[in-house]
């Protein structure tokens, strides 16, 4: 599934769970036939919907993929039923809507917004334009999904450690903007440490660095964080910077499986992202984007669910003698021995969580989720974590 937080190497093993999943849904009887040996060893426990359509199958609580299950809102849904009705037509006036909708929101204009199949899509689409500009920096550990899909392509990644504390140390990404550079990336909240950058030093980083190089902020958790608007750098794209912000629909409005993204950017930037996209949205998103996006009850209420099952997570850690970094999205990282053995124990009582993020062998991801798939994890950690 595009956009996931997964990186490249796990996504084969998804994309046969997938298989296993349509199999398993549709055509139960004939699968069991069917069935090769390696398939059913890519059933693995970190394969996370297997037995559901969409979404979790039963008896599984899904807390690998920072996915909302509080949403869509009601008002979406019926939209997108709505919209599913005259599903023979193709949606661009939707798409128009929707641009008008954000750039008035953001005080932008239609021109600087781009929209995507998710955000993943105008990431890909940032990554491929960006890539003849030079070299792609990023911290060493970010969402890279889409950074690593352009060096496939041939594009180059560069990265800087994290501070001792794991944050993104700013002062040595820009010490490390050189004439190899062609975009500089950061996501914040950060994605897997959970972690957000100050607002204002991450201002001063744009002033410094934006007159050399295009910097790239992907917010894709930014309504979840304390005070959205501080931490937000779309103020820098209104006075003229060289930054790209891209947002996206998944998280807030838990409409991860609908695909609706975008950027906002400067004009001349937009036009050129335009160029690299590769599709256009289809209904039923738009038109649940454009019912829920100022339904500010519905994001109350969706940020309250989170909040809640963040505190949760940072209770069950902090008792379990556990460190955990301070959660800002709808996610927690939490230190462990192995996080592929808590894993592993978490997937055997069906909660499913993330596993080793490369060499961060100790640092487990846990995703928000449904409260009562949450408590499942506070409940089996103290066992898990001693794996
Ligand atoms: C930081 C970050 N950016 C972008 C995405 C992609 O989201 P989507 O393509 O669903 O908009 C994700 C997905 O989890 C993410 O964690």
């Amino acid at each position: 599934m595009p956009g996931l937080p997964d990186p490249p190497e796990r996504r084969l093993s998804m994309e046969i769970s997938r298989r296993n999943l349509m199999i398993g849904a549709t055509l139960a009887p004939l699968a069991t036939s069917l069935a090769t040996p390696a398939l059913a060893r890519a059933a693995s426990p970190s394969a996370p919907m297997i037995g559901g359509m969409f979404g979790p199958g039963e008896g599984v609580a899904l807390l690998s993929r920072n996915e909302n299950p509080y949403g869509p809102s009601t008002k979406a849904q019926a939209a997108a039923e709505a919209a599913t009705a005259k599903g023979a037509y193709y949606a661009d006036t939707a798409a128009t809507v929707l641009i008008k909708i954000i750039a008035e929101k953001y005080g932008v204009t239609p021109e600087q917004v781009v929209i995507g199949t998710g955000s993943s899509e105008v990431l890909n689409a940032i990554a491929l334009a960006w890539k003849p500009k030079g070299a792609y920096l990023g911290a060493e550990l970010f969402w890279d999904t889409t950074a690593k899909w352009a060096v496939k392509l041939g594009a180059t990644l560069k990265t800087v450690p994290l501070t001792p504390a794991m944050e993104v140390d700013l002062p040595a990404m820009a010490a490390a903007v050189d004439d190899s550079i062609g975009l500089v990336h950061i996501v914040n909240p950060n994605n897997p440490t959970g972690l957000l950058l100050d607002g204002n030093a991450l201002r001063g980083f744009i002033k410094t660095v934006a007159p050399k190089k295009t910097v790239l902020i992907d917010e894709a958790y930014n309504e979840l964080v304390p005070d959205p608007d501080y931490s937000s750098m779309i103020d820098m794209v209104r006075a003229g910077h060289d930054v790209i912000i891209t947002r996206t629909f998944s998280k807030i409005f838990g409409m991860a499986g609908m695909r609706v993204g975008y950027a906002i950017t400067t004009p001349a930037n937009a036009a050129l992202i335009r160029q690299y996209m590769m599709t256009s949205l289809n209904s039923a998103g738009l038109a649940a984007a454009i019912a829920s996006y100022e339904e500010e009850d519905f994001k109350t209420f969706s940020k309250g669910k989170i909040i809640e099952a963040r505190e949760m997570i940072v209770a069950a850690a902090k008792s379990a003698g556990l460190p955990i970094l301070t959660p800002t999205a709808n996610f927690a990282f939490v230190k462990v021995a192995d996080a592929n053995a808590v894993q592993k124990a978490m997937a055997a009582k069906g909660v499913m969580i993330r596993g080793t993020y490369g060499k961060w062998s100790q640092w487990s991801r846990v995703s928000t989720g449904r409260i009562e798939d949450v408590e499942r994890y506070c409940r089996a950690l103290p066992e898990a974590a001693s794996a």
